[in-house]
């Protein structure tokens, strides 16, 4: 047995009536279950003809019967409501009965497509459908019927809404029209589970650039065993939603296929820095990085890219990668955005239980103290980390690592010396890992 859903539309005669009638002609059929109607509303035609307004409505019904046979169901239950054939596509008509979706089937032969190939574009379907099933999912695209409106609704609203680039050929084809055009392109490489430091590198991006580009994956090479690339968060609608909002011109989502050939065995490794810090406690975290990023510097062709300095050592070795290789990118860190506790934005954040989320202002707080600490003339580099692990005793946080390093070149200061500092921590707070830094604490910054 199988739910499918059934679009519902009249517009001539009386409207509801006709629906009701449709409804009950189809319930009566053997394999046929009348299971929920949504109400009917009242629609401008989207197109054909200059006719009267529709009213329209959405069923689902469980059913038996195949999807041609049902088809063939609905065009009946059309004729017994009063349809009279016209041969005016688009035309008025007394009932008319789509199939959208039949389970999760996907089907395109010449005289049945599944999903309905245009209801993702219909508000007078999915308006319906999202009051009677706002959980259904379009096998195509994976989106939840709420999301497909919600999407709809923002592109009809007029705001812009980026365009969503799965492939390889066709991201290709883009970065080909934006080279012809000479436009320049800005890119921001990211995981996805958008939060204000990823808006906030897409906002400079947009000031900056003619183009800016999105990259949403999570990348599985960067994770060890046992990490949580699994249960990483993944809401691809809403980070749609969100690049809309700040002008982003395209997100590209590839799959891991596109990304990860199956016998990839090439990697970059930016040796060095690579292993100090979060490298000592996630062995081939940088490789993962530096190897994805390489790959997408390739795909993208950026003229800018923008990285967030709350991953300031990522950064580091970004750059180095993009110095060493000579890539033809201009490589901007922007700052790190935080909460009003202090605490850094991070997809991992949400992780977090209440009382967790509490005692994980302790990293801003160490780092702040040691910041206050270098204003007050501190220089010595374990004392400066000793307030950083004082307040980390504090929260009862015991701290993966401390470290104070030259801003450029990350290597561990005994004494801070002209070029300022970096003052790095990494902890877990119950299962959650979290990182956080100060940066040039001699511009206090
Ligand atoms: P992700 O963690 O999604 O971060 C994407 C970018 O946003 C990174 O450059 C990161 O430094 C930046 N960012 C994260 N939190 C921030 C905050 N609170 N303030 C400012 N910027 C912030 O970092 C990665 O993804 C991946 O390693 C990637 C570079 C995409 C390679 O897979």
């Amino acid at each position: 047995m199988t739910i499918a859903y059934i679009g519902l539309g009249s517009n001539l005669g009386d409207r509801e009536e006709n629906l009701r009638k449709a409804l009950e002609v189809l319930g009566a059929m053997e394999g046929i279950e009348v299971r929920e109607v949504s109400e009917f509303i009242e629609t401008r035609p989207a197109g054909g003809p200059s006719q009267p307004p529709f009213l329209n409505g959405a069923a689902a019904i469980s059913t038996e019967l195949p999807p041609q046979r049902l088809l063939a169901a609905l065009q009946r239950a059309e004729r017994e409501a009063g349809r009279v054939p016209r041969g005016v596509r688009w035309g008025p008509r007394e009932a008319d009965l789509d199939l959208i979706l039949y389970g999760d089937l996907v089907l395109s032969t010449p005289d049945l497509e599944i999903p309905h190939p245009r209801f993702r574009d219909r508000l007078f379907v999915l308006e319906p459908l999202a009051s009677i099933a706002p959980q259904g999912r379009d096998p195509v695209t994976g989106e939840t019927i709420e999301d497909l409106l919600r999407r709809l609704r923002r592109r009809k609203s007029g705001k812009k809404e980026p365009r969503l680039i799965t492939r390889r050929a066709e991201l290709d084809e883009y970065v080909a029209m934006v080279k012809r055009n000479r436009f320049s392109l800005g890119f921001v490489p990211t995981m996805g589970a958008f939060h204000e430091g990823h808006l906030s590198l897409m906002r400079a991006a947009r000031a900056r650039c003619d183009k800016v580009l999105v990259s949403v994956f999570v990348n599985p090479t960067q994770f060890g065993p046992g990490e949580d690339y699994e249960r990483y968060p993944r809401d691809l609608p809403r980070d749609l939603d969100l690049a809309g909002e700040v002008g982003v011109d395209v997100v590209f989502a590839p799959s891991v296929e596109e990304m990860v050939p199956p016998d990839h065995s090439t990697w970059v490794t930016v040796e060095g820095i690579s292993d100090l810090y979060c490298g000592a406690s996630r062995p081939g975290h940088f490789r993962g990085v530096a190897t994805i990023v390489c790959r997408l510097f390739h795909m993208v062709r950026p003229d800018l890219a923008w990285f967030g300095s709350k991953d300031y050592q990522q950064s580091v070795i970004i750059r180095r990668m993009v110095r060493d290789l000579a890539f033809p990118v201009e490589v901007i860190v922007g700052p790190t955005v935080r909460e009003e506790d202090g605490l850094a934005l991070s997809s991992r954040n949400a992780y977090l239980s209440p009382e967790e989320r509490t005692r994980a202002t302790a990293l801003y707080r160490g780092l702040t103290r040691a910041r206050e600490a270098w204003l007050a003339g501190e220089r010595d580099a374990a004392k400066l980390a000793a307030r950083v692990r004082r307040e980390l005793a504090a929260a009862e946080i015991e701290p993966e690592y401390v470290a104070v390093a030259h801003p450029d070149t990350l290597a561990a200061l005994d004494t801070v010396g002209e070029a300022g500092a970096v003052v790095l921590v990494a902890a877990r707070v119950g299962e959650t890992r979290l990182i956080d830094n100060v940066l040039r604490v001699e511009e206090g910054s």
